[in-house]
């Protein structure tokens, strides 16, 4: 607020920065700068449950995807709809690493828990199982470790730079993992107890084949928040010098 007073004092109408309260500036100067940031970022998480208009984000309470598709080819099609991502705003931030210079942002977030409700559709064949049904799906995921790199070189618009990081990656790891499938055999309720018991005796490597799918997903929660972040104020603005 006093940030926005200031502002108008000094500009007039034409400062549109309107960082939310919660969002504390951290300077370019700051020796700490990652630090900086990363207690920034933890000061924003409190705000995901109830959803942060400023950046048309929506309510966490659950995170809710469309659909996410698996093509691995003529052997296996998932396509997972009305994703319900549960918890997702629980992660803690463990490090942080920006680099204002070679424009690149690298950081390693930790999930306590996640549970991904859907309605699969799959067909063909996982691991040594035949597949061919849909229904619910339900998994949870405990000590999850999401290790992200962001990059890409600034932009500008009305005069000003902004972080345009278009080269992203994402890797996971999980700690305990389990999944079920209702439905997969229709009414052969013996066959789908079998079927999701071998599942989650293999769960490792089931994790493995739905891996992308698993990266989508958390990918477009974690790019999305710091994308609009950084597509909303510009670097001056979330790095006053
Ligand atoms: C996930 O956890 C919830 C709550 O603890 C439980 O009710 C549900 O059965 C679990 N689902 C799977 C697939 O383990």
């Amino acid at each position: 607020m006093e940030f926005l007073i200031l502002c108008f004092l000094i500009f007039g109408m034409s400062c549109a920065a309107k960082l939310p309260s919660y969002i504390t500036p951290c300077h370019q100067s700051d020796p700490r700068l990652s630090e900086c940031i990363l207690r920034a970022m933890e000061d924003v998480r409190p705000h995901l449950k109830g959803g942060i208009p400023e950046f048309q984000l929506p309510s966490m309470n659950p995170l809710i995807l469309p659909q996410a598709t698996l093509d691995t080819g003529a052997n296996f099609k998932a396509t997972f709809k009305n994703i319900e991502v549960y918890y997702i705003d629980e992660f803690i931030f463990r490090r942080v690493n920006m680099d204002l210079k070679n424009n690149f942002v690298d950081m390693v977030l930790g999930f306590s828990r996640l549970r991904i409700k859907s309605i699969y559709n799959i067909q063909g064949r996982l691991l040594v199982l035949q597949l061919n049904g849909n229904g619910p799906a339900d998994g949870n995921f405990t000590n999850a470790e999401v290790s992200v790199t962001m990059r890409g070189p600034r932009l500008t618009k009305n005069g000003k730079q902004y972080f345009n990081f278009n080269q992203n990656k994402l890797d996971l790891k999980f700690g305990q993992s389990s999944m079920r499938f209702d439905n997969l055999f229709q009414n052969n309720e013996e066959l789908n107890m079998q079927t999701n018991r071998a599942i989650n005796e293999n769960i490792d490597s089931i994790i493995e084949e739905l891996r992308p799918v698993l990266t989508e997903v958390i990918g477009k929660f974690i790019f999305g928040l710091i994308g609009k972040i950084f597509d909303k104020f510009s670097v001056e603005e979330l790095f006053p010098q």
